[in-house]
């Protein structure tokens, strides 16, 4: 297995822990109207980061505060997206908490299926199924790098889903730079498939133990009641997890081997970033081989008291998963893990070029009633593009179409359109689109301009006559005034269409 990477880290660095600031970023508890104050960290209402969606409370009585509320989305939007602002080049931990509590009415007593997406990558399909049938809430969580100056997350309608997505809480939590910092997240992003304390039995550990608010559940059952964190140095762990998870462990000082079920969901087939923990003082040696499914995983590790992680950055997993820790000829005790990580790593889709995203966010301004899924990246991933968009593929995503014909659409057309220097056809017929028409002359690659039957008014710009590539001017049926242009009348190759209009001199044959 050429494309297995292992690190394995000794510590040396003293405990310097100052767990009493909360992690930076945002809490947003979603569909709530005000301000909440939850162990001494401030949730925000929703509506600052979103425009569409109705605020809901739930009726069934759940303890948590932040699930009481929820934000509900036309099933019939295909997305709707949350933008939240960012530090450009900050790594953060989103997490996203969905309780149903049966808002989509007793014709749908089962929690809708849905996508959630961060910027222009699907990052996974949210299924609350099973955990609402249990009377819990689901959360995934998924680490991903800040591109810009503000990250979206969107919840998208797929073809499974039969009633109104939801979502009843938002977190973006910055991470320190150190955190997972062998993944490459320029073109990679983590997504969160278990994260377990091992022989533990609480509630999850979280933030003030974890300094970053991450959460690890319980795993096995342990009839160990040794703590050996006396000499742990979290610090020294680049991934800085919390000191409790060294508290408990499984395993135990015969030397027996140690097979570990872990994680419990059967994996779909994939590359995942594993991490798995360990620490022990006791008197004696505790050395032995890691194997996952049967694949040896690293050799004769020892489990020192300053604690050690070994982790594997792209590792193929698929099905169940067994971890076996078999203890060497040489040591005096058998093995012991005291806690584990594993991420689903996702490849980044693209991002539409950023020239392209301010251009259309004027576009959209200018716009009385821009269709209701235009947030959220314009382009990326392709299944949820905004409705009249088309845009090119690889690593350069522009714009190339812009058709919102029949669309009903009032308001004007942005001059900041001619900032899209990709497109090759504009098509905003039968609309009741007013104003001018704006200078297109930068757009090079513009082929057909179809914005026929609107109310477009003021003179048509005869700098459209030096764009080369046109091909279709169809300008029928508006307020148009002046001359038309005389370097588009007898245009070799051009159809121009401008019957319909108030006071054009008539159009050459
Ligand atoms: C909240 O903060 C106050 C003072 O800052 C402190 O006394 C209290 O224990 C804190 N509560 C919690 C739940 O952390
Ligand atoms: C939800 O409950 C709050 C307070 O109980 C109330 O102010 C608000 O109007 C309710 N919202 C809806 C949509 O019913
Ligand atoms: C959602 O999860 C439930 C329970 O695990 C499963 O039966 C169902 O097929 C899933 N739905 C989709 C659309 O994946
Ligand atoms: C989920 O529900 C089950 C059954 O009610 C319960 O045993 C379990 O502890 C719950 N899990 C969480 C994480 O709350
Ligand atoms: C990860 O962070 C640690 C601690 O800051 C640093 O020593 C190490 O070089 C970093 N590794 C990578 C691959 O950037
Ligand atoms: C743990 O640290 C203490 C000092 O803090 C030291 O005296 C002791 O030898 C260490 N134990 C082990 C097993 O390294
Ligand atoms: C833990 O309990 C199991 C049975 O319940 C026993 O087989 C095992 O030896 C015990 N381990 C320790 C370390 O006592
Ligand atoms: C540990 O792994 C090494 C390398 O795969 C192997 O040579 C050795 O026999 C293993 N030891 C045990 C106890 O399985
Ligand atoms: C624009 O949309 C209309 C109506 O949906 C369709 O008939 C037309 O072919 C589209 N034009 C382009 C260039 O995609
Ligand atoms: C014009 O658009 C409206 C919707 O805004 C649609 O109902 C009508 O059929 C369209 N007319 C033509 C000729 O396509
Ligand atoms: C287009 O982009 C440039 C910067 O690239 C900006 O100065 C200009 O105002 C934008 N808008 C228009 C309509 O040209
Ligand atoms: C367009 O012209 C029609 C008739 O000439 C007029 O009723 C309408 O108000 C004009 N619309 C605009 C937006 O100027």
């Amino acid at each position: 297995m050429s494309f297995l990477l292992l690190f394995f880290l000794f510590l040396f660095l003293t405990p310097s822990l100052s767990q009493t600031t909360p992690p930076k970023g945002f809490l947003i508890d979603c569909g709530s109207l005000s301000n909440t104050q939850i162990n001494n960290r401030s949730w925000l209402p929703d509506s600052a980061f979103i425009t569409t969606g109705t605020p809901k409370n739930i009726t069934s009585p759940v303890l948590l505060q932040t699930l009481k509320t929820l934000r509900s989305f036309s099933l019939q939007v295909k997305k709707n997206c949350y933008n939240v602002p960012v530090y450009r080049g900050a790594k953060y931990m989103v997490r996203t908490t969905y309780f149903y509590g049966g808002v989509n009415g007793p014709d749908h007593p089962s929690p809708p299926v849905f996508d959630q997406i961060v910027d222009g990558t699907l990052w996974s399909v949210v299924n609350t199924t099973e955990d609402y049938v249990n009377g819990n809430s689901t959360f995934y969580e998924g680490i991903f790098l800040a591109k810009g100056k503000f990250m979206s997350l969107c919840l998208g309608s797929n073809t499974y889903t039969d009633s109104d997505p939801f979502i009843s809480a938002l977190e973006f939590l910055i991470l320190k730079g150190s955190l997972y910092n062998t993944t490459d997240f320029t073109n990679f992003a983590l997504g969160l498939v278990a994260r377990n304390s091992f022989g533990f039995s609480g509630s999850p550990i979280r933030y003030p133990d974890d300094q970053f608010d991450r959460i690890w559940e319980s795993f096995g059952q342990s009839n160990s009641t040794k703590s050996n964190t006396d000499n742990v140095s979290v610090s020294g762990f680049w991934n800085l997890p919390p000191l409790k998870i060294f508290e408990t462990h499984l395993g135990s000082d015969q030397l027996e081997t140690l097979e570990v079920r872990w994680p419990i969901v059967s994996l779909p087939s994939s590359k995942y970033y594993m991490a798995l923990y360990f620490a022990d003082n006791t008197v004696g040696s505790r050395i032995f081989n890691i194997s996952v499914n049967g694949v040896h995983y690293y050799r004769d590790l020892n489990a020192i008291p300053s604690g050690v992680v070994v982790f594997a950055n792209q590792w193929p997993l698929s099905g169940p998963t067994t971890i076996t820790l078999t203890p060497a000829a040489s040591s005096s005790l058998g093995p012991i893990i005291n806690a584990g990580e594993v991420f689903n790593v996702m490849s980044l889709g693209g991002r539409t070029s950023t020239r392209d995203v301010i251009a259309l966010e004027r576009v959209k301004e200018s716009l009385r009633n821009p269709p209701l899924d235009w947030s959220g990246d314009p382009c990326a991933p392709q299944i949820y593009s905004w409705t009249g968009i088309t845009c090119s593929e690889g690593p350069h995503i522009r714009v190339v179409t812009l058709n919102l014909t029949n669309m009903d659409l009032s308001g004007s057309l942005s001059p900041f359109v001619a900032n899209m220097t990709a497109l090759t056809n504009i098509w905003l017929g039968n609309n009741s689109l007013s104003g001018q028409i704006p200078n297109l002359s930068s757009l090079t690659m513009l082929e057909t301009l179809h914005l026929e039957d609107n109310q477009f008014n003021g003179e048509i710009p005869s700098s459209l006559g030096n764009i080369g590539s046109l091909k279709e001017v169809f300008l029928q049926n508006n307020n148009l005034t002046g001359q038309i242009p005389a370097n588009l009348i007898g245009k070799p190759g051009l159809i121009i269409r401008t019957s319909g209009n108030s006071f054009l001199s008539p159009p050459a044959p």
